[in-house]
């Protein structure tokens, strides 16, 4: 029998390198660095050996459960602590394409087939100081994203490749019949934030945009409150058809359109994601007890950090709420270090 040697080499996972590249190659695209010199072979080496030093570390769990703890309240969130990539958790399954969905042009793949993650040549020797103070960390989570962060062109064509799939389903038969249109998400391929809501309403039905209501136009202001624009962020929902009579979302309609979001989730990989209202959270965390009980820390969706907050939908019918909603969002913007903590 031919016996691998059993020195503990303690060589990272190749996936968890591809992760840690595709989170700096999307650090340095989002701090505006579009091109990158040529090598210089002896930086680059430093570089990798940098890179494959952190990853090999093992996850600094004791800082990331204090900071979870400091995180318990807006208040609480102190000093931002250095956000630990997620490399050690293992990596997720792809999104599951829906059953019965109609033959599509191409793949159904939650993103394109990624290109092979080579590290920059002349990267900096240690990764680039943050444009912004890195955020307290979230509790890590038991996932990660599965594919490498993706160049914003690929992204669109990805989401657009989604936006026709969602376009020609029919899976929910009583919303196929009912809807005008399928409302797929608005906003920026490569956002930070991602606001996740219940499901379209009668304007959202009627214009091809989510949130485009009077809901709507409380959210816009919640998103510039929080010092972003629509156009920065990505907003969708967690169904892509109007129920009718904007009745609630029922469990099956729920499960046939989960893979459509977890692919825009896959696709973006967001730094947060706000779960407006309860349907939003547990179609995301796959249980949320209340609202109430979910507020003021943030969860885990494969790495994003997650914050559950009321709806707007909620707010417009009970105003005095509009100041916890206001705290969550002040939590999330503490982390992003575009609020002093
Ligand atoms: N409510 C939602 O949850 N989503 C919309 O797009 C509009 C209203």
């Amino acid at each position: 029998m031919n016996e691998v040697p059993s020195a503990n080499l303690n060589l990272p996972d190749p996936h968890e390198i591809r992760v840690g590249v595709g989170q700096l190659l999307t650090h340095l695209q989002r701090v505006g660095v579009e091109y990158l010199p040529a090598a210089d072979p002896g930086r680059a080496e430093q570089w990798t050996t940098t890179l494959l030093a952190s990853v090999a570390q093992p996850a600094p769990v004791a800082a990331e459960a204090a900071s979870t703890a400091a995180s318990a309240t807006p208040e609480g969130l102190g000093q931002p602590a250095a956000a630990a990539p997620p490399a050690t958790a293992p990596p997720v399954a792809a999104p599951a394409a829906p059953v019965a969905a109609p033959p599509a042009a191409a793949p159904p793949a939650a993103a394109p087939p990624q290109p092979a993650a080579t590290p920059p040549t002349a990267a900096p020797q240690t990764p680039p100081p943050a444009s912004r103070p890195q955020p307290a960390a979230a509790a890590p989570g038991p996932t990660i994203y599965r594919t490498a962060s993706l160049p914003i062109a690929d992204r669109q064509a990805s989401l657009d490749h989604w936006r026709q799939q969602v376009a020609q389903c029919t899976l929910c038969h009583e919303l196929a019949c009912t809807r005008k249109q399928t409302v797929f998400g608005a906003g920026h391929a490569q956002a930070r934030v991602v606001f996740f809501g219940e499901a379209p309403g009668a304007d959202e039905d009627r214009e091809g945009i989510p949130f485009v209501g009077r809901a709507g136009q409380l959210l816009t202001k919640i998103i510039e409150a929080t010092k972003l624009s629509r156009d920065e962020v990505y907003i969708m929902n967690t169904l892509k058809c109007r129920p009718p009579g904007n009745r609630n979302p029922l469990p099956d309609e729920l499960k046939n359109c989960r893979p459509f979001f977890e692919a825009q989730l896959e696709i973006i990989q967001p730094e947060y994601i706000v779960c407006l209202g309860l349907f939003a959270a547990q179609s995301l965390l796959q249980s949320a007890p209340s609202i109430g009980r979910m507020r003021g820390r943030f969860h885990n969706y494969h790495g994003s950090k997650v914050v559950v907050t009321y709806h707007p939908s909620y707010l417009l019918r009970n105003a005095k709420m509009k100041g916890a909603v206001w705290q969550d969002m002040q939590m999330m913007m503490r982390a992003m270090g575009t609020l002093p903590a």
